[in-house]
């Protein structure tokens, strides 16, 4: 039974936009009705939030004068992608050729960062890093910055004024890196305490405090990150873990007295609840159930991880045991902004593993999912009310092969599943940040 809608004034309604909407409301693997779709909907916001989701045929006579409406009949609007580990520095160097992890950093990524050092060039990529994030479909977004704390201020500034959501740090690293790229544990707390200052909390600005890994950072630094989460509410901590077996075989070595990678960064208190550790993979059983009641996510990176040659993420393990798992492109060791093309990556791999990523599961992962393990899913991931209205807006047959494609699919399901393994780029029509239309694909 339909509800009789009531009159909409300008006190509730701004703006309105009619297309086909899904967004997601728990995870598909835990609840049957994880998803709610609307083939011809009516999205409502107030300043930037959203007011109400419904039947667009019900409504659509009700918006009041002045109310601004973006028709995108016959698209399909999803939350804004959530990418939960990049690196904005390292946008030059993707798909650079031909190496795994500790030889990548030394040949390709330290030599870049190193570039950051001046302003301009800091400004300049991290303009171009948030366009791509909007090409793509991306709103929100955790991102390493470099050593240079000129750094961090570029990915904030060019955010800001693009209305992005972001959670940025330095990079803290005292020791196995070219000393151009070295800190050290004193000056990297100065550095971390001013940036604190200046951005974590301010609008959709939160400051992460970010250890390279553990190689590059000694003990003593390692001690400071775990001070200034102590000295700060609400920090994020972001890092890597376990992400290549050479790489786990040196923490072994660097740290001989910790039971685990995982157990390094938990003996200085970085393991919890606004954690985010990129890759994961070669983990044990102890520390996954360490990563579940600790609170803190993974950042799961299928292109990368196929591209560095890291090894296969296990998806269902951290389902298993309810871990916070968000989907990342990790650039520029990921070879894709777009979220489309890694979701695609992050089916094969659970291919390789045996493993299932259902096309709900892997949109929620990038919507709904990634956003709760940011513990930012009172803000963003979905179109509930209040949420900030922060939304893709999807093509989901942009080339004759999709579609052909789509023009043999019967379910949503289908069509998802065809959108994330032949999408990119050229699927995103418009991106809109808390309303607002900030990109828009010209044809
Ligand atoms: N481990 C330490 N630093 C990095 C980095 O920049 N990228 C990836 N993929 N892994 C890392
Ligand atoms: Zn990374």
């Amino acid at each position: 039974m339909s509800v009789v809608p009531a009159p909409l004034d300008n006190n509730s309604c701004d703006t309105a936009i009619r297309a086909s909407f899904l967004h997601f409301i728990a995870d598909p693997d835990q609840r049957g009705d994880a998803c709610e779709y609307f083939e011809d909907g009516l999205m409502i916001l107030k300043q930037g939030r959203i007011q109400m989701l419904v039947d667009a045929a019900e409504w659509i006579d009700y918006l009041p004068d002045g109310c601004a409406l973006y028709d995108y009949s016959g698209r399909l609007v999803m939350p804004g992608f959530i990418d939960t580990h990049c690196h904005y520095p390292q946008t030059e160097i993707i798909a650079s050729y031909g190496m795994q992890l500790l030889d990548w950093l030394q040949q390709y990524t330290f030599p870049t960062e190193e570039k950051f050092a001046e302003r301009d060039h800091a400004d300049k990529i991290a303009a171009f890093f948030c366009d791509q994030m909007l090409a793509n479909g991306t709103t929100s977004s955790a991102v390493f910055a470099t050593v240079h704390p000129q750094s961090v201020d570029a990915i904030f500034e060019q955010a800001q004024q693009r209305g992005l959501c972001l959670i940025a740090g330095k990079v803290m690293m005292d020791r196995n890196a070219p000393p151009q790229l070295c800190d050290s544990a004193e000056s990297s707390y100065r550095d971390c305490s001013e940036l604190i200052q200046r951005w974590h909390l301010k609008g959709r600005a939160y400051y992460a405090v970010t250890p390279r890994f553990a190689p590059c950072s000694s003990p003593a630094q390692l001690e400071v990150c775990g001070q200034l989460l102590d000295e700060n509410p609400d920090l994020y901590l972001q890092s890597h873990v376990a992400e290549n077996r050479a790489e786990v075989d040196w923490v072994a070595r660097l740290f001989p007295h910790s039971r685990s990678y995982l157990d390094v960064y938990d003996g200085y208190g970085l393991l919890g609840p606004r954690s985010i550790y990129g890759h994961c993979i070669h983990l044990d059983q102890e520390d996954r159930e360490r990563m579940a009641a600790s609170g803190a996510a993974m950042a799961f990176c299928p292109t990368s991880n196929l591209f560095l040659g890291s090894g296969l993420f296990s998806l269902e393990d951290a389902t298993e045991l309810n871990i916070r798992v968000g989907i990342a492109t990790d650039v520029g060791a990921g070879t894709s902004f777009s979220m489309l093309q890694t979701l695609a990556e992050a089916y094969k791999v659970c291919q390789l593993a045996g493993q299932q990523l259902t096309p709900l599961k892997a949109f929620y992962l990038a919507t709904l999912g990634a956003a709760e393990s940011l513990y930012l899913d009172h803000r963003i991931g979905n179109f509930a009310l209040g949420k900030e209205a922060d939304f893709v807006v999807l093509d989901l047959a942009p080339t004759e092969l999709m579609q052909c494609r789509m023009d043999n699919a019967s379910t949503l399901e289908e069509r998802l599943f065809a959108l994330m393994m032949l999408g990119d780029d050229r699927c995103i029509q418009a991106t809109h940040i808390m309303g607002r239309r900030q990109y828009s694909r010209a044809i």
